[in-house]
């Protein structure tokens, strides 16, 4: 006999797959200088407790059973602990990163030199600024890809060629949300979670038009940068303070998994920044 209605799911059936990231540990984290509106130099950073976050991080990762790898951090940079910016990696191809701020240009090479040593044969050297992960989202079906403050728009037509996948432009407007991954997420390859007002008008359209579904922050959880996030389709780790977040995670049938890295933030950085996907 047919019911006449059929039991509603709780939830989406969401599915986690295992990943492959890369991170750098903070032995030389510090906030030196002034590249973007979260770091001041007067602030005291405490290292100790910056490594004990990075670690329960890592450990996360590793207790959800994905691989994590490792690269020598090297003295004299600071911001290097944000292994997102280091590469943008699609199908085993590597798109070398190109810092925009003086400070940060040395990691590029470094990062590069660690894919060049790690069996990554298909590496591309950009010819034009692009800060890796930080403004590079790859979503399934195409690249999302930001600009406005650190990225050259030019490297978007560079990555399209590159990956040979659409990418889709998408102007940042607000300084303290200077790099793709402070204001977005990929949840997974049709979700995503956004604070629209990080993006210029038409920007918000063509967000709004490719995701009529997606999981809107609040201004409160953008703040403690709750859209730096980490999603392996069905765990999301995510700044701890993003309550409002972790909370729509959770009635979307995600896992949110909520981490400390105070830390971190005071560089402008979190969960996302810390962690650079490697995709095969
Ligand atoms: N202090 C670093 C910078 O301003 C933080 C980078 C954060 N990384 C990221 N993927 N958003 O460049």
């Amino acid at each position: 006999m047919i019911p006449e209605t059929l039991p509603v799911p709780s939830a989406a059936q969401r599915v986690a797959t295992p990943r492959r990231y890369l991170m750098c540990p903070p032995d030389h984290f510090a906030v030196t200088y002034t590249i973007n509106p979260w770091m001041d130099p007067e602030t005291p950073v405490d290292a100790s407790l910056a490594a004990r976050q990075w670690e329960a991080l890592r450990d996360a990762y590793l207790d959800l059973g994905h691989q994590v790898d490792a690269i020598k951090p090297v003295e004299g940079l600071p911001d290097m602990v944000f292994a997102a910016n280091g590469a943008t990696v699609v199908a085993g191809k590597v798109l070398a990163a190109s810092f925009r701020n003086q400070e940060r240009q040395p990691e590029g090479p470094a990062y590069r030199e660690w894919f060049r040593r790690n069996g990554f044969s298909e590496i591309h050297d950009p010819a034009f600024v692009n800060e890796g992960e930080g403004d590079f989202l790859f979503a399934g079906r195409w690249v999302l890809a930001g600009h406005g403050f650190r990225s050259d728009p030019h490297a978007h037509l560079e990555a399209q060629e590159f990956f040979g996948l659409p990418v889709i432009g998408l102007r940042l407007v607000d300084p303290r949300y200077y790099h793709l991954d402070t204001a977005m997420a990929v949840l997974d390859e049709t979700t995503v979670a956004y604070f629209p007002e990080a993006f210029s008008p038409g920007s918000q359209d063509v967000l709004r038009r490719l995701y009529p579904d997606a999981i809107i922050a609040t201004a409160e959880d953008a703040a403690v940068f709750g859209l730096n996030a980490v999603s392996d389709g069905l765990n999301v780790l995510l700044p701890r303070e993003a309550t409002g977040l972790i909370a729509q995670l959770a009635e979307r049938g995600f896992q949110p998994i909520g981490m400390d890295l105070s830390e971190l933030l005071k560089a402008g950085g979190s969960v996302k920044c810390c962690t650079l996907e490697l995709r095969d």
